[in-house]
């Protein structure tokens, strides 16, 4: 038996539709499932279970000799089925996104299952509210299991800065921070992902940029000056006008919301009066 996490479908259902000439590409594909853990049975070619799963991004996967499964998931448990019915008969809360496949050894007669837990790579900038790392910060760490073992320590819970700081008083034009806009979609969307109570991503929201970052926007984007943190700079794509469009764009929209906010506190760009 073999035991395959699928994404296929997903992506499947993502794709943008085939024109008409290509449908017939298209016709043996199967049915989009999402995320799923599945029993295959490669001589007769069929499934034998299949399990649902949440959050983006469900990988590796142990299967013993002894009718188990083992796999980590996205929303940060360690779960185990029996290999022949896909029955799940433990679930432990781990609160680390876990993508690495477990393994399983054997010291002095007691039998270990580990797992390097820890959510990375591409994923930390798809969004989804499901994922660990969201109820908590997502650090790696290695876990080893055994019967009786003590209970699993909980990382840190994720504190969600919902402050948004003050706002450059630059004065805006609709038509640029629009441009900017379109920018923002085709170059760093799919990093920075969505603003607010909607971004669920370990990369910063560009809605709540401090001082700081704001007097150093041009740097960041044309001279590399974060480049050490690895962000690039993006001299080949922007030109200076356009990384003003997006500086634009970002600032309307962390003015929007710090005003939604209606934060009082005394203002750091306004001349000192004394
Ligand atoms: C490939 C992923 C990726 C893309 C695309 C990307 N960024 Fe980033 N950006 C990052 C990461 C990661 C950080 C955080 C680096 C760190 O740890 O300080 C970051 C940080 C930043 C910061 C500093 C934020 C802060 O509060 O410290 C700014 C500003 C920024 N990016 C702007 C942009 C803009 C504007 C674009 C599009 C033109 C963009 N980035 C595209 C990955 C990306």
């Amino acid at each position: 038996m073999i035991v395959v996490g699928n994404l296929l479908g997903k992506y499947i259902e993502d794709a943008v539709p085939l024109r008409d000439e290509n449908k017939h590409l298209g016709i043996k594909w199967p049915t989009p499932e999402g995320e799923v853990l599945k029993a295959w049975n490669p001589i007769t070619q069929k499934e034998v279970w299949i399990v649902k799963l949440q959050g983006n991004q469900n990988d590796g996967v142990l299967s013993t000799s002894g009718n188990l499964v083992f796999q980590g998931t996205a929303t940060g448990q360690l779960v185990i089925y029996s290999a022949d019915k896909g029955q799940k008969l433990k679930e432990i809360e781990v609160g680390t996104g876990i993508m690495a496949a477990p393994i399983s050894y054997k010291v002095d007669d007691e039998q270990y299952i580990a797992v390097m837990a820890g959510y990375g790579g591409a994923e930390l900038a798809w969004e989804g509210d499901d994922e660990a790392l969201n109820k908590y910060q997502n650090a790696g760490r290695s876990i080893a299991f055994k019967l009786n073992g003590t209970s699993t320590p909980l990382p840190a819970k994720k504190i969600r800065d919902t402050i948004v700081p003050e706002p450059p008083p630059v004065i805006l034009s609709n038509e640029i921070s629009k441009k900017g806009g379109k920018f923002y979609q085709s170059l760093c969307e799919s990093c920075h992902g969505d603003f607010g109570e909607t971004h669920f991503s370990d990369f910063p929201d560009l809605s709540m940029l401090a001082k700081p970052i704001h007097e150093s926007f041009n740097d960041i984007l044309l001279k590399g000056k974060l480049s050490y943190y690895g962000v690039a700079d993006f001299l080949d794509v922007l030109k200076s006008e356009d990384v003003e469009a997006v500086h634009q764009y970002l600032i309307s929209v962390q003015k929007e919301r710090f005003e939604k906010i209606g934060r009082t506190i005394k203002s750091s760009y306004a001349p000192t009066i004394v």
